[in-house]
């Protein structure tokens, strides 16, 4: 049940467009972000920005568009995205843009093009931006929507895995979601990956006539995947399906127990799914999901992609990183309830009466605004009534009422919202006063 926020419940009492609408709707799969929204946006962004700045990841942001090929390369061809999400742009040349559907390849891309590489090293980032899938939007599933995210690039110590999963988890913590669960695997590196996905075949070869379309194109393009399938009728195959950890490299074994002890190490709790390979092809030994007691998608995933950087031609560049849908989030926020306090944004409310006082009042709130008070004003409402019911509406500390009489003798009645209680103060000290009061 969707909490109760007094904006959101707001009623529009008369149609202010005399019931007429514009015939066009936002595209489909694809929202507005209104104000109530940013009620749970907001607090999401503060806390990326305030775990970021804890474990020291800075902010970076990259074009909307890119070249269609880092995706095709760094994604992978044989990823559902690239295969069938992707919002392609022809340009006026020979190029081909896509809107970019997640944020790793190009933030791989910023790195090295900018030479950030001999800056920070490791590259620690974070993103909150828009991305674009073209799927069949559905419950949790959007054509636009945002990912909070960070990426540690030029490291393959295991203490980076461990920290990123971390940093998510603490963003859950401070948005207030509870009991997630992080679900983890490691997939293995190119070498022993090999043998593992050999296994697979076999294991998969007499299986796969009775299994889902998208199953027998995985047994041939992507073996892997076919863990990843959410079909009924491919479940009960994995069950019996061999798994990583017995075919893996003792190099990845012991990256994985690395990564295991320094979760250990920071006590958070997760579960070991060996059928968990993530559907997007750049993943290599860590790799993992966020699931919130709720609902029942990932609200957030990732992995490590030591390959990712070489296979769109650029130095060998061991990363990790992660990233998680705002809109999961804020779906599983409502669900769970989460309580976010209404803030008082304003102290006071400026009142005014006839067009002396409307100039007289807008010259006051620069004066308010240079002394960093939030004064609240209702300039096309016109009666004292009306703005006083809006001051009240607002909850606002105090009103500050100018009329002609108060702009002619150059001095602002202070009204105390709470005791009813009214004063005179000379124009010229109203910002002192209140400053003394707030
Ligand atoms: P992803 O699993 O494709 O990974 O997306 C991350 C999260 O974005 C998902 O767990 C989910 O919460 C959200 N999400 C995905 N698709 C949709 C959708 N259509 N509508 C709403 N939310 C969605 C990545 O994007 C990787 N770049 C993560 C990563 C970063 N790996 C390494 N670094």
């Amino acid at each position: 049940m969707p909490i109760k926020i007094p904006y959101a419940k707001k009623k529009v009492e008369k149609k202010p467009t005399g019931g007429k609408k514009i015939p066009f709707q936002s595209p489909k799969g694809m929202h507005d972000r209104l104000p109530a929204d940013f009620v749970y946006i907001d607090k999401i962004e503060k806390a990326i920005k305030k775990v970021s700045l804890f474990y020291g990841f800075d902010h970076i942001e990259t074009p909307l568009l890119e070249d269609i090929r880092l995706f095709e390369r760094g994604t992978g061809l044989t990823s559902e995205i690239v295969q069938k999400q992707m919002f392609a742009v022809k340009t006026k040349g020979d190029g081909v843009l896509a809107l970019r559907p997640e944020m790793t390849p190009g933030v791989v891309r910023a790195y090295v093009e900018n030479g950030l590489l001999y800056v920070a090293n490791p590259g620690k980032f974070f993103y909150y931006s828009p991305v674009f899938r073209y799927e069949q939007p559905q419950h949790g599933r959007f054509r636009q929507f945002y990912q909070i995210g960070f990426e540690v690039l030029n490291s393959d110590d295991a203490a980076y895995d461990a920290q990123i999963i971390l940093a998510s988890l603490k963003i859950f913590e401070d948005v207030k979601l509870k009991n997630v669960t992080v679900k983890l695997n490691t997939i293995g590196c190119k070498n022993c990956r090999n043998t593992y996905v050999k296994k697979l075949k076999e294991y998969y070869k007499n299986k796969v006539g009775s299994m889902c379309h998208d199953c027998a194109k995985r047994y041939s393009e992507n073996p892997l995947r076919l863990l990843d399938c959410k079909q009924e009728k491919c479940q009960p195959f994995k069950a019996e399906a061999p798994q990583t950890l017995d075919f893996i490299c003792t190099a990845c074994k012991a990256h994985f127990k690395s990564v295991l002890e320094f979760l250990d190490g920071g006590q958070v709790p997760y579960l070991i799914d060996a059928t968990l390979v993530r559907g997007l092809d750049y993943y290599s030994r860590t790799v993992f999901e966020f699931f919130a007691e709720g609902v029942d998608f990932a609200i957030g995933g990732g992995g490590r992609y030591d390959y990712l950087s070489e296979t769109l031609g650029g130095p060998k560049m061991p990363a990790v990183g992660s990233a998680c849908g705002v809109e999961r989030m804020v779906e599983a926020m409502k669900l769970q309830q989460v309580h976010i306090a209404p803030k008082q944004l304003y102290k006071a409310f400026l009142i005014y009466m006839g067009d002396q006082a409307k100039k007289q009042g807008m010259l006051l709130l620069d004066e308010f605004y240079k002394a960093g008070i939030p004064v609240k004003e209702s300039f096309a409402k016109e009666s004292l009534k009306s703005q006083l019911r809006l001051a009240d509406k607002e909850k606002v500390d105090y009103a500050l009422i100018l009329g002609q009489r108060e702009v002619f003798e150059e001095v602002i009645l202070l009204r105390d919202m709470k005791s009813g209680t009214q004063e005179t103060v000379p124009l010229k000290k109203i910002v002192a006063e209140l400053k003394k009061r707030v």
